[in-house]
């Protein structure tokens, strides 16, 4: 495989109009739930992204047949018959834990690989074990490999979480659906993945409700009730905030289509309080910016508080701002890694703890840069498009697994921008 990077020069300025993808966040997610009906889920506004083709390895390995036709994707489940997710691809992506759940709910039993950290955190799953204990499930640890029974089958239980997991209620309610009695899960995460989770679960034949407040309750069925169903994923709200930055960034106007508005409801407050103009509808966002930017501070929280996977971008707004921002990371420990790439390209951010003081600056200058994770790799290429003169991204396979056709949407929005061979003249490659 061929390492790739970015390059973008700057004094660039987005403008029009670009369509999101659908949520990878809930796409991953949707696919996971299709185990927990036999024969043939459709799922639509698929986006083409790296992550959703490792889920769909790990859907082929229990033995379901996936179909892809663009953006539309058909999983047949009949043929799955295993349980067991191994290593080499939870270690690829994280994400594969939440095959977890659906597998409990299936089969009873499920062999799942512990997933690692990764570049921002431990991303443990103490608060995924403790929930599933509830419902009946006993874990043993056997060589890295999670196993998980139920002796006395699923049962319901009142499930308080820590912490509004995304992971831990998403695990959780797609195990609860077919416990015997009813599942109430408390601070549940509100995230709009999780409603569109539900809803999914919802037109397979479960009983869900309250998904996208704190209080979920699950009435359990029998699992021979649940059947395939045919969904559209919700649009990427994180892909649409990165985008809506970049329009703040050089001015717009720049319209996001394809995204409710109502999902970054605290991000576009943000981006108002940074003094640009906002216009919305039904599933469109413009942005566009006459006066300097504004510094803003920011506390990352769990939905419906500021997202962490849209602190990057705005750490890069708030270095081009004229005064002084606050961003506070409450979600991840070690997701400031992308200031370090920013200070390179001439930003004045100094980190204390979990905080980043971000003094603007007048201008950034371009330079190599690497990726660490791919919401910082999209921030990045947004610092290469304002900054003066060239910027290589390295990393390009971070960007991937959460961007589709960025490159493409970005060109298409006056960026002079490529993708080609990495070379290693910056020994970053
Ligand atoms: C999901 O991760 C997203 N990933 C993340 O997006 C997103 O940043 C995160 O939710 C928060 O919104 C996917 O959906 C695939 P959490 P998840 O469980 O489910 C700790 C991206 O860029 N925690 O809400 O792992 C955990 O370590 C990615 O698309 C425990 O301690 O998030 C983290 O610090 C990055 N124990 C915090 O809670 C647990 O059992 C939030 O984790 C579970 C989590």
């Amino acid at each position: 495989m061929v390492r790739e990077m970015i390059v973008v020069h700057g004094n660039h300025h987005l403008e029009g109009e670009v369509r999101v993808s659908g949520a990878k966040n809930s796409a991953l997610k949707l696919m996971a739930a299709s185990l927990l009906g036999q024969g043939c889920t459709t799922l639509r506004n698929v986006p083409l992204i790296s992550d959703i083709s490792l889920m769909t390895s790990v859907l082929e390995r229990l033995g379901a047949r996936v179909t892809r036709d663009g953006h539309s994707m058909t999983i047949d489940t009949a043929p799955v018959n295993a349980f067991e997710t191994p290593y080499e691809l939870v270690s690829k992506m994280r994400a594969s834990i939440s095959v977890l759940g659906p597998l409990i709910g299936r089969f009873g039993e499920a062999l799942v690989a512990m997933p690692g950290g990764c570049q921002i955190g431990a991303r443990k799953i103490d608060m995924h074990l403790l929930g599933l204990e509830s419902l009946g499930v006993h874990f043993a640890v056997e060589h890295g490999i999670l196993h998980a029974t139920t002796p006395e089958g699923l049962h319901g239980a009142h499930v308080t979480l820590d912490f509004p997991s995304v992971g831990a209620t998403e695990n959780l309610l797609m195990a609860s659906v077919v416990a015997e009695g009813t599942t109430v899960i408390e601070n549940a995460a509100r995230e709009p993945e999780i409603e569109d989770l539900a809803s999914m679960l919802n037109e397979m034949g479960a009983k869900v409700s309250g998904a996208g407040s704190s209080i979920i309750e699950i009435q359990g069925v029998p699992l021979e009730s649940l059947h395939p169903c045919d969904h559209a994923t919700v649009g990427d709200r994180i892909e649409a905030g990165t985008f809506l930055v970049g329009g703040a960034l050089t001015g717009g106007p720049l319209t996001v289509t394809g995204i409710n508005p109502a999902f970054l409801h605290m991000a576009l407050m943000k981006l108002q309080a940074m003094g640009c103009s906002l216009e919305c509808g039904d599933d469109w966002i413009r942005v566009s910016r006459e006066e300097p930017l504004c510094p803003t501070d920011i506390q990352t929280l769990p939905h419906p508080g500021f997202p962490t996977d849209l602190q990057a971008q705005f750490m890069l707004l708030a270095a081009c701002a004229e005064g002084t921002s606050i961003i506070t990371e409450n979600v991840f420990e070690n997701r400031f890694m992308f200031a370090a790439e920013l200070v390179r390209m001439g930003a004045d951010i100094q980190i204390e703890d979990h905080h980043a003081i971000v003094r603007g600056v007048p201008e950034l200058q371009g330079a190599p840069v690497s990726s660490t994770d791919l919401r910082a790799g999209g921030a990045l290429v947004l610092a290469g498009i304002v900054a003066e003169g060239e910027t290589k991204i390295y990393g390009v396979e971070h960007i991937d697994r959460g961007y589709e056709d960025y490159v493409g949407k970005l060109r298409s929005l006056g960026a002079d921008i490529r993708r080609c061979p990495a070379d290693d003249s910056d020994g970053r490659a």
